[in-house]
């Protein structure tokens, strides 16, 4: 009996364990996803494939460990602009809070 318990106990740590490791990462890409949503970035983008915009994975690879990317990319989604990713323009975002296009920018760099 007593060893069930420690069993018990040990499988609960473990649990809060991988839990408390996986939910930060698991919310914020779920929080981004949902505003990305809910701001209507999602009828012109697509995480995995180009729409027309670029696709939000690539993105993120483009700018995968490049200094700046997050204010540079959180000034672009206010601003729009084209010339990147084509002649395409993305028209400015003027329905975001700055602090919304941070948390965009920041969600947009861990698609890759
Ligand atoms: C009307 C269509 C449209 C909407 C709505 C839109 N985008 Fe874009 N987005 C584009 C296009 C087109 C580009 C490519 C611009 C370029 O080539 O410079 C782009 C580019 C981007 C880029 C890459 C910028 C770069 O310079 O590499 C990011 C990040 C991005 N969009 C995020 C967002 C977010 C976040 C939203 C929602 C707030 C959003 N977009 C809404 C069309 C759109």
């Amino acid at each position: 009996m007593k060893s069930m318990s420690y069993a018990a106990v040990a499988a609960a740590v473990a649990l809060a364990a991988a839990l408390s490791a996986a939910s930060p990462a698991a919310c914020a890409e779920a929080a981004g996803l949902a505003l990305a949503q809910q701001k209507n970035c999602m009828s012109c983008h697509s995480v995995t494939r180009p729409v027309m915009g670029p696709a939000l994975h690539d993105v993120a690879a483009r700018y995968a460990g490049r200094d700046g990317a997050a204010t540079y990319l959180k000034r672009k989604i206010l601003d729009g602009g084209a010339g990147v990713w084509g002649t395409v323009p993305m028209p400015a975002n003027t329905q975001l809070t700055p602090d919304q296009a941070a948390t965009l920018a920041a969600w947009v760099l861990t698609l890759k």
